[in-house]
Order: C-alpha cells, then structure tokens, then sequence
C-alpha cells in the first residue's frame, strides 16, 4: 500500500519537474516603446532562482547577445539599460538549457511620440490602455490611433481604452500627435482567457513528512492559485 503511493508520487513529481524552470521577463517601465536615453530595467521572474539565467536580445545588428556584453548593466537580479534607437529588438531570459521566458519586442525610437502599449501579451475580456506621448509635452496631447493602418479613433487626451479585448483587437498600433509625428508601430498580441497553469518544483524531502504541497501558478499573469497538498503517505 505504502509502496504503491510512493511510486505513485514518484511518477507525479517526475510529472511536474518536467513543466517546471519557466520564467517570465518583465520589462520596468512597462512599455513596448521608449524614446532615446530612456531607463529600462529588465528582469526574469522565475520559480526556482537558483537555476541561474542569463537575458539575452536579438537586434538587427547583432543575435543572442547577452546583458552586460556590450550593452546594459547587470543590478543583482536586472539588467538595467539606458536605451537607443539600435537597442530595438527581440529580449528574452535564458537558462543553461535554453530560453525559458516568454519573449518582448522593444522598440526605442529617435523620434519625437511613442506609443506606449502592454509590452506582454493581454488577456481576452481585459481592459487595455494605450498613450500616446510626446517626449517634450509634459502634458497628453490630443492623439490619433491606428490599428493595421487604420485610423481607429482620435482622443482629445491622448490615452485609449479598448474594453474587454478580444482576439480580433490583436493588430499592430501606432499613433501621432499633430505637430509632433507618429510613432514607431507595436504588436499588441491577445492570448485566451484560460492560460495554462505551471507547477513549481515538487522537492523530494517533502516526501519524508508525508505531504507534498504543489503549488501551481499560472504562466502568464502569475497569479497563484491554492497550493494543492497530498497527504496519503503516512
Ligand atoms: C535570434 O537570432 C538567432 C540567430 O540568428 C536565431 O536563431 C533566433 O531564432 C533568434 N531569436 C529570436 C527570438 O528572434
Ligand atoms: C538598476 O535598476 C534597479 C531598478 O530600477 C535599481 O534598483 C538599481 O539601483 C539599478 N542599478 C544600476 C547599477 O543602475
Ligand atoms: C516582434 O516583432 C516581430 C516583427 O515586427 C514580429 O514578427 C513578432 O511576432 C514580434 N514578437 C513578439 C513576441 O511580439
């Protein structure tokens, strides 16, 4: 009988281990855009820190590059960059064994208006809020949106929200400030409303107290859930 659940509880811990070691990167200040000489903070939220990750980028110019070689600066548990037009690119946080976060777009533009918009991808049914910004108005000025290349709505304050996303909002934005210019264009990407739940490592040595807690977390917006504890052994 004893046996029987020990093994399996192997089998289930075996289970799990495979889903875990992911991470998720998050990008301080979060936008999808910045302007010249702007300060963004980088980091990987992860289950297990002790795994070990590097960030790395892809831009036009150089691929898997890695912070601190050659651009950023590492900060404990960051990569903190002051960013430039060439810094745009893909990002994302790797491990020994390989890319283990969800990848972010930025884009840093010389230019006078960004776009700020949800640098991770939203959830169907949130709410989604976009500003447009010039770099000299302190200010939000009025402002024009597009969606694929199309004028969606023109808002006298310069923000836009679009209520209960779905996945036919998923498009590529841009917007422009008159007298000031338009912005770079961004990805907003919508994901279903259900994300998968990730489970965190199932330690071994739990065992011995018979009861293991497992405790699942969601990928995307890394809410936890109720830990799920087994306690058949004893
Ligand atoms: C980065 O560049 C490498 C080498 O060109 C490529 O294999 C990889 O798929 C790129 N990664 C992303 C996330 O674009
Ligand atoms: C990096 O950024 C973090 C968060 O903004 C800050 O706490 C830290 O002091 C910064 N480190 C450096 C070296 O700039
Ligand atoms: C990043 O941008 C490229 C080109 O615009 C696009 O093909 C890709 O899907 C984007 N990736 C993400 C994670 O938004």
């Amino acid at each position: 009988m004893k046996e029987t659940s020990v093994l399996c509880l192997l089998f289930l811990i075996s289970l799990l281990s495979s889903t875990t070691n992911q991470a998720r990167l998050t990008v301080s200040p979060s936008s999808s855009q910045f302007f010249k000489g702007d300060f963004v903070s980088l980091s990987c939220e992860e289950d297990d820190s002790s795994a070990g990750w590097t960030l790395r980028r892809n831009t036009s110019k150089q691929q898997r590059t890695q912070c601190g070689d050659g651009w950023g600066r590492w900060s404990g548990s960051s990569c903190n960059i002051t960013v430039y037009p060439w810094d745009s690119g893909v990002y994302w946080c790797e491990s020994r064994e390989g890319p283990i976060s969800n990848m972010v777009n930025l884009t840093v533009t010389g230019g006078s208006v960004i776009l700020q918009s949800p640098v991770l991808p939203v959830m169907e049914g949130d709410d989604v809020t976009l500003l447009c910004k010039t770099k000299t108005t302190p200010s939000n000025l009025p402002a024009a949106f597009y969606k694929d290349g199309s004028l969606i709505r023109k808002q006298p304050t310069g923000h836009m929200t679009i209520q209960h996303v779905s996945r036919s909002d998923e498009g590529l934005y841009k917007c422009d400030i008159s007298g000031h210019g338009e912005s770079p264009s961004s990805w907003i990407t919508v994901t279903e409303s259900d994300p998968p739940v990730i489970y965190s490592a199932v330690r071994t040595e739990d065992i011995s107290y018979g009861q293991i807690t497992i405790r699942p977390k969601r990928t995307r917006d890394f809410k936890p859930e109720p830990d799920v504890v087994y306690s058949s052994l004893k």
